[in-house]
């Protein structure tokens, strides 16, 4: 079949075939969309934004529409722009679906998607070879079910945080993961306690009939070895009121300069349920103040095995080796086998 049999320009006179009646939103709603696909703006004027399907058994039917393809756990569907389903195909009924070139007058890629009853059609996803190629690919995932992060995999997480320090930090540590995090600015009382566990979860007690779950609280702080672990839980306080030059002061004439970053993370859920996850990085104080990046103790601390304090590491490095980067993976590692 060449382009020529083809009156692109006819597009609503075209039958569509068996899914002609088929509506949307007669559709299974509850399905989760694996992948959703537009058709980019293509650059020549014969390939505007369109999509072709034939039909073998004996005739086919052609057309130009623009439209999007849905893939679900269950199908593979083409909607054109008024969101009408003009093809629904069942994911297991699928045989084949693989990319071919047409090396005619106007060169395009297509998809050509075979079923179990030798059906087939044929769909364009891309504007060149290679987004021809990574959109087959995907398609393809989705189709088998084998997408390794997909849309309706992701879930919000609420961080409930003031601090803007804290919540760059969680954007950066989940951006690879299936959760985003949405930041709540609610400010809740945090209790004089001997453990930043205790602080943790009477924020989460207080915030539970507040913020909707699931979200998250932290705690944290630095523990100076030779200050008998202060300021600890009191980092807060004496952050705000003696702040990082008055610890400086404090360990002036001290060589023992060992101390822990500490954090807790909580963890609520729907049902009702707490959880803590806990980060630890070991270093060291040094004499001065040191790099622009980081908040709080950052700029006077330097973890094992590093040369630079945490302000002057990137967010990523930071996170690789941080108490609440380390916090933080726990809590993805428990999120992620679990559904919430
Ligand atoms: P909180 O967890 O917000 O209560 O933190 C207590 C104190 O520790 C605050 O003054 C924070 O600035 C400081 N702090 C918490 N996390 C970090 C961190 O990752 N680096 C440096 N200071 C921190």
């Amino acid at each position: 079949m060449s382009s020529k049999e083809i009156d692109w320009d006819n597009v609503d006179d075209i039958e569509w075939g068996v899914d002609d009646e088929l509506d949307w939103d007669d559709m299974d709603e509850e399905e989760d969309i694996l992948i959703e696909l537009r058709n980019d703006p293509q650059p020549s004027f014969f390939v505007r934004k369109f999509a072709v399907v034939w039909w073998r058994k004996g005739f086919y039917k052609a057309g130009k529409v623009d439209g999007s393809i849905r893939v679900t756990p269950t199908r593979l569907i083409f909607l054109d722009s008024k969101g009408k389903v003009r093809l629904s195909i069942m994911n297991d009924s699928i045989y084949s679906f693989d990319l071919h070139h047409h090396d005619g007058e106007f060169p395009i890629y297509y998809n050509e998607i075979i079923t179990k009853d030798q059906s087939s059609y044929q769909i364009t996803t891309g504007v060149d070879e290679s987004q021809s190629v990574k959109n087959n690919k995907d398609i393809k995932k989705a189709i088998a079910g084998e997408l390794e992060v997909s849309k309706a995999e992701i879930t919000e997480l609420t961080i409930v945080t003031t601090n803007k320090g804290k919540i760059g930090e969680f954007v950066q540590s989940l951006d690879k993961t299936n959760f985003f995090p949405v930041q709540n600015s609610i400010d809740y009382p945090e209790i004089q306690a001997s453990t930043l566990e205790e602080v943790v979860d009477f924020g989460l007690d207080w915030l539970k009939d507040k913020v909707e779950p699931p979200f998250v609280i932290d705690d944290a702080g630095a523990f100076i070895d030779s200050l008998e672990d202060f300021p600890g839980v009191y980092s807060r306080y004496i952050y705000d009121t003696i702040g990082v030059e008055g610890v400086l002061k404090q360990m002036n004439d001290i060589e023992d300069r060992k101390a822990t970053f500490r954090c807790v993370l909580g963890l609520a859920l729907a049902d009702g349920s707490k959880h803590k996850f806990v980060g630890e990085c070991t270093g060291h104080i040094i004499g001065e103040m040191r790099g622009s990046g980081g908040f709080g103790y950052d700029p006077i601390f330097i973890p094992g095995g590093y040369e630079k304090t945490f302000a002057e590491l990137s967010l990523e490095e930071k996170n690789s080796i941080s108490h609440r980067g380390r916090a933080m993976e726990k809590l993805v590692d428990f999120l992620s086998n679990m559904e919430i």
